[in-house]
């Protein structure tokens, strides 16, 4: 169904009503896709069906893929999930808001639409203000994926969701670009040893910190053929471009001789490159197609900028991306390294 997608810019002067009709539309069971810390989401009542279903039918999502649930405080969370195991809650204590979504089993009033059938479900408080008042203001919980189609690198400003989605949702709350640029961490708290599901900002180092042992329960494969891994989401493609996406990893100096390699090699079949590099590699393509995303040993700003990289230069009508591999693989650098693998149809080592 064609919708006429309302959007709605943030400013001081209107905020508060901006954000108060966006609650109402999200009451009524309409989808509005909003800004939070990691990347925009698409949210909808996470309790109401028919409210959930139009979150697929948006993104044209598969089915049997879960969504995670946005509260605004741990007694919202007490009412989705049947206890919150002493682990969860010290995480809870020391992570939320941000961007870190816990896997908890479900009470019954969750329905299945929003768990993809599972018997656990996902929850998160976001880190971000427009995020937090609209459901404060909504009064229910928010089921929100990332704001994209199904399959393209998720959304970190408002154009990239009204580009993908627009006539396809009911709302927008345009609120600038995110802050962090990937998805949150997910880490599943039922196995008796926490296990990350999707690796984002909060690593794994900074977990254990806090509940000891962690288990890494993801890998940067995606799995086509597989029914039984533990996230749903591992079995898709994720975050990629039109283009393909070559992927070069290893030192700076290695990186950009293989990068030259591969223009020429395409150039001579007609194809036509477009370049993620790092700052450090910027002046060894002068004049070459490109974008970049930040400084290699700043892997902060890799994460900020990876998606956006993607989608303009899939808007320059290119055959190949080829990514410079030589930011640092520490911390979100781990969870950059991770989409860019999954979005990757070959990978170089150097
Ligand atoms: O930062 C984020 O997490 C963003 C913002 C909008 O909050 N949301 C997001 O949602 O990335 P989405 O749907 O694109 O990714 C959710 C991931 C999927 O890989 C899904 O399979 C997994 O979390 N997931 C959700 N519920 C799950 C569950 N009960 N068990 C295992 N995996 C689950
Ligand atoms: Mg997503």
């Amino acid at each position: 169904m064609k919708k006429n997608t309302r959007v709605f810019h943030i400013s001081d002067k209107t905020y508060e009503d901006q954000v108060r009709e966006a609650a109402s539309i999200l009451r009524a069971g309409g989808t509005v896709a909003f800004p939070t810390e990691t990347v925009y989401g698409l949210g909808a009542d996470a309790l109401n069906e028919q409210a959930v279903m139009q979150i697929f039918e948006a993104k044209g999502r598969p089915a049997d893929n879960p969504l995670i649930v946005h509260v605004d405080s741990k007694e919202s969370c007490l009412k989705l999930v049947r206890a919150i195991p002493d682990k969860a809650s010290i995480l809870m204590e020391i992570f939320w808001p941000g961007p870190l979504t816990l896997i908890m089993e479900r009470k019954e009033i969750v329905p299945d639409v929003t768990t993809g059938g599972l018997e656990t479900v996902a929850v998160r408080i976001p880190e971000n203000k427009i995020a937090l008042e609209l459901i404060k203001y909504a009064g229910i919980p928010i089921a929100a994926p990332s704001a994209n189609l199904s399959g393209r690198p998720s959304p970190t400003t408002a154009e990239h969701v009204l580009s993908d989605l627009s006539g396809r949702i009911d709302a927008l709350i345009d609120g600038g670009g995110v802050s962090i640029g990937v998805e949150s961490t997910v880490i599943d708290m039922t196995s008796e040893i926490p296990a990350i599901l999707r690796p984002g900002k909060i690593s794994k180092e900074e977990l254990e910190t806090y509940i000891g042992e962690v288990q890494v329960a993801y890998d940067d494969k995606v799995h086509p053929e597989s029914e039984t891994v533990r996230s749903p989401g591992m079995k898709y493609t994720h975050y990629s471009p039109k283009s393909g996406v070559i992927l070069v990893e290893g030192e700076h100096d290695n990186v950009v001789s293989r990068i030259k390699e591969l223009i020429d090699d395409f150039s001579l079949r007609n194809a036509k490159t477009g370049l993620l590099l790092t700052e450090e590699s910027k002046s060894e393509f002068p004049v070459h197609l490109s974008y970049s995303i930040g400084e290699k040993d700043k892997p902060e700003q890799a994460a900020k900028h990876l998606f956006f990289g993607f989608r303009y230069l899939d808007e320059r009508n290119i055959d190949v991306i080829i990514v410079d591999g030589s930011f640092k693989p520490d911390g979100i650098g781990m969870a950059v390294f991770n989409r860019v693998r999954k979005a990757a149809d070959m990978i170089i080592k150097v």
